[in-house]
């Protein structure tokens, strides 16, 4: 190596071995043989410090928040406004804009039914594209039906890439809402949705960013990238199952009537009237996910203490081992190949059915997917009736890739 070379400072990034460690479930053993967890943009895995947070709530802070004086409730709301603190910062915007819900299938209809509904009509456009999981295709439906707007569809490049100039294209004056996932759950592409968003703010079209998975994966700056509406759903960031948050400008939080009418949402009720809570809490009616909430401020904290863009690195090299790897296997079909894609990588082998190879793989302890991902207009679209999907995360290992692909070379030596 080149003297001045071997003198650069070295960025050791964290210890694999140590933060894999951290997750209690992959030490499991599966049908006799090691867990290989390849399913984590299904669900994420969750460490020690996620867990023992909501454990250590329910022991020793337990109460509701936001009604009681008394001083579990006042550290119980402590703690639930806390998380939303922890998680505007990791999102890069402001606390009092982010409103707490169930995940992205709840944070995607409150757009639906509290700003699409009240304002789209007949003759108007909802906009979506090909890779859209049903969370954001459906919700849209339900107001096409209501409203007589109609739903158009921008389509993909052969390597799953959005068509962004058939994108601007549809962009026409009729649409008035764009709903675009910034990360597809089936085919890993990433898609540039800051200059989308841009694009369609020129054009006065509203956005709506499915970021369940980014979030997990990509260091995000919502504010950045100028969207109206962002959704992130927890447990695929490695928080509890059950919370994610709607992110939405300040100015239609202000103007969107509450979607839930309920407690915690309101300031004054009587049988005349009710005046609603302001900011995010107008939309938090009920008791909420506390200590999932609790869970998922550690789980920000815990993504945060090992670095996005250490995340990212890791998942990249795994993917490019996985990639290369199963690129091998005859009569291997590869779906999503766009450049910069996320570790998700789904895939069919020639004369192989999808549940088949994912059961045979259960037998041989690997977790993968298969189906057809909550996005039938993808598979449609691809020709296919079913893939297998593996989704890599960071505390997988180079050791599992090799694992799986020696499990997939077995299972097709019996099915293929
Ligand atoms: C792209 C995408 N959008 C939306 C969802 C729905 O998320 P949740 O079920 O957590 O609301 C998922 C979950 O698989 C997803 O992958």
């Amino acid at each position: 190596m080149h003297s001045a070379e071997a003198k650069l400072p070295v960025c050791p990034g964290p210890d694999w071995a140590a933060v894999r460690a951290d997750f209690p479930i992959l030490t499991r053993e599966i049908q006799g043989k090691p867990l290989i967890y390849l399913d984590s943009a299904n669900t994420s895995q969750k460490p020690a410090c996620v867990i023992e947070a909501v454990d250590d709530f329910y022991r020793r802070h337990n109460a509701n928040v936001s009604r009681t004086v008394h001083t579990l409730g006042t550290e119980a709301t402590d703690a639930y406004e806390g998380a939303r603190s922890k998680l505007a910062r990791f999102l890069n915007v402001r606390a009092d804009e982010l409103v707490l819900c169930s995940g992205t299938t709840f944070a995607i209809n409150l757009v639906a039914y509290s700003w699409a509904l009240p304002r789209l009509k007949a003759g108007d456009t909802i906009l979506v594209s090909r890779m859209e999981h049903h969370a954001n295709i459906v919700p849209w439906q339900l107001v096409a039906e209501h409203t007589g707007a109609r739903i158009k569809v921008a389509e993909l490049a052969p390597d799953g890439s959005l068509d962004l100039a058939g994108l601007y294209a549809a962009m026409t004056a009729d649409v008035k809402l764009l709903a675009l996932a910034h990360v597809s759950n089936v085919l890993g592409t990433v898609n540039p949705v800051r200059e989308i968003c841009q694009e369609a703010r020129k054009r006065g079209i509203v956005s709506v960013v499915d970021g369940s998975q980014a979030a997990p994966h990509r260091s995000l700056d919502i504010t950045a990238i100028g969207c109206d509406f962002y959704a992130v759903t927890g447990h695929k960031m490695c928080g509890p199952t059950g919370t994610g948050a709607l992110w939405a400008r300040r100015e239609h939080l202000q103007a969107m009537p509450p979607f839930v009418g309920g407690g915690d949402m309101i300031k004054e009720v009587s049988f005349e009237g009710t005046v609603f809570n302001e900011g995010p809490h107008k939309f938090e009616a009920g008791t909420p996910n506390i200590a999932g909430f609790v869970g998922l401020g550690a789980a920000v904290d815990y993504l945060q203490s090992i670095g996005m863009a250490q995340v990212e690195a890791r998942e990249g090299e795994l993917l490019a081992h996985a990639t290369e790897e199963l690129e091998k296997i005859e009569g291997l079909r590869i779906f999503g190949q766009a450049p910069g894609k996320a570790a998700v990588i789904s895939f069919l082998i020639q004369g192989a059915h999808a549940h088949d190879l994912a059961t045979l793989l259960d037998l041989e302890g690997v977790a993968i997917r298969s189906g057809q991902h909550c996005a039938h207009p993808l598979l449609q679209s691809l020709g296919v009736a079913a893939t297998c999907r593996a989704s890599l995360a960071f505390y997988n290992t180079h050791e599992e890739v090799e694992g799986f692909i020696a499990a997939l070379n077995k299972a097709r030596r019996l099915l293929a």
